[in-house]
């Protein structure tokens, strides 16, 4: 089986719908079909300033919602990314190999750091994409289920595993990733030209998952459309309909085409008001099982320890490799 990993932050409390339809919605699927690593990346949530209670929850919450989302600790390793101290050591290792213009040149960082204040931004912010870089190498992953937000960081996966490799020798697999291309950018609901994002969105545009189903109903009612009447996909020029449309698609498996001609002719009020009661049928369980979940503390805490345990097998084979090849001398 191919091999597949990839990784959430904890840092937002509930996860949003770009999260679920650009990256967790595969996950799932791909536990049927690869060998499936996941985890909840803690060490990248320290790179902005965290309050530690609310960290140790949202971690939790964050877990309790992939399980209610339908990964199956049987079908994927799951795990919580400091409980793997590889991470950190094989981070080391790739910063070392990585341009100092190379990482200023990650968009992400650039958005990031621009928003808390260039003074302000830690060195960890700055070398984050090479903590990634490591998370997808310890495991040979061959492909990395993400939103297009995340390509570039992939590619700088691809360029440092080859640059490894050709100094030291073939030690990495190189990394494809595996963006669906309809749900690879969900858009704001009220600025449907920029991304969906906790940061970037107002509350209205935001879709929380785990929001209560009323206020969920409210956003979708209230998302911004164009002036026209049509109900077309046409990302130029309807952002907001064709937004609405592949979160439509996604959700009940119709195809775009199939709903354009099922409302024509209907306003859009009438495409609204269904996606909101859809998206209503979906959050309702989703919440009720995160609930569960979190209400079982025994139950996650042992889920974890066997992906720790099970990803640490992997992940520290990996790293001894690495840190032979680099010419460490092993500890006896
Ligand atoms: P994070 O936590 O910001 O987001 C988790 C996943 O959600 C996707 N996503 C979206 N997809 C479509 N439309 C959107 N509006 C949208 N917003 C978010 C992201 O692309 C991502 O797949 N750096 C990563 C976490 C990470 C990781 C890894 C991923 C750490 N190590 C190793 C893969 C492999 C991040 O911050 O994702």
């Amino acid at each position: 089986r191919p091999r597949v990993l990839s990784g959430i932050q904890p840092t937002a409390g509930s996860f949003h719908l770009g999260n679920y339809l650009g990256a967790v919605r595969q996950w799932v699927a791909l536990q049927e079909t690869h060998d499936a690593f996941y985890m909840v990346v803690d060490l990248h949530a320290i790179t902005v300033p965290q309050d530690p209670k609310e960290l140790r929850a949202n971690t939790r919450l964050a877990v309790a919602q992939l399980l209610a989302a339908g990964l199956d600790p049987d079908r994927c390793t799951l795990f919580v990314q400091s409980h793997v101290p590889e991470h950190a050591q094989l981070a080391w290792v790739m910063n070392c190999l990585t341009g100092f213009g190379e990482a200023s040149r990650m968009t992400q960082f650039k958005d990031k750091s621009a928003r808390h204040g260039a003074d302000r931004a830690s060195v960890g912010l700055f070398t984050y994409p090479v903590l990634q870089v490591a998370d997808i190498l310890l495991y040979q992953a061959d492909e990395v289920p993400v939103g297009e937000d995340q390509r570039q960081h992939i590619e700088l996966t691809r360029d440092l595993a080859e640059r490894f490799n050709g100094r030291f020798g073939r030690t990495f697999t190189l990394p494809k990733a595996y963006i669906l291309k309809e749900t690879a950018k969900i858009y704001d609901l009220q600025d449907p030209t920029v991304k969906m994002s906790k940061s970037a969105s107002t509350p209205k545009g935001l879709i929380n998952l785990l929001d209560e189903p009323k206020t969920t109903a409210k956003k979708v009612k209230s998302a911004v459309t164009d002036t026209d009447t049509v109900i077309r996909y046409d990302v130029g020029n309807k952002p907001g309909v064709s937004n609405l449309l592949t979160i439509y698609s996604t959700l009940t498996g119709t195809g775009v085409p199939e709903l354009e001609e099922r409302y024509a002719g209907k306003g859009y009020g009438a495409l609204k008001t269904d996606l909101a009661e859809i998206m209503v049928e979906f959050v309702t369980p989703f919440k009720e099982r995160t609930r569960q979940y979190l209400d079982d503390p025994e139950t996650l805490d042992s889920i974890l320890a066997k992906g720790a345990e099970k990803a640490r097998a992997v992940a520290a084979e990996t790293l001894s490799q690495a840190y032979d090849r680099v010419g460490f001398l092993p500890a006896k």
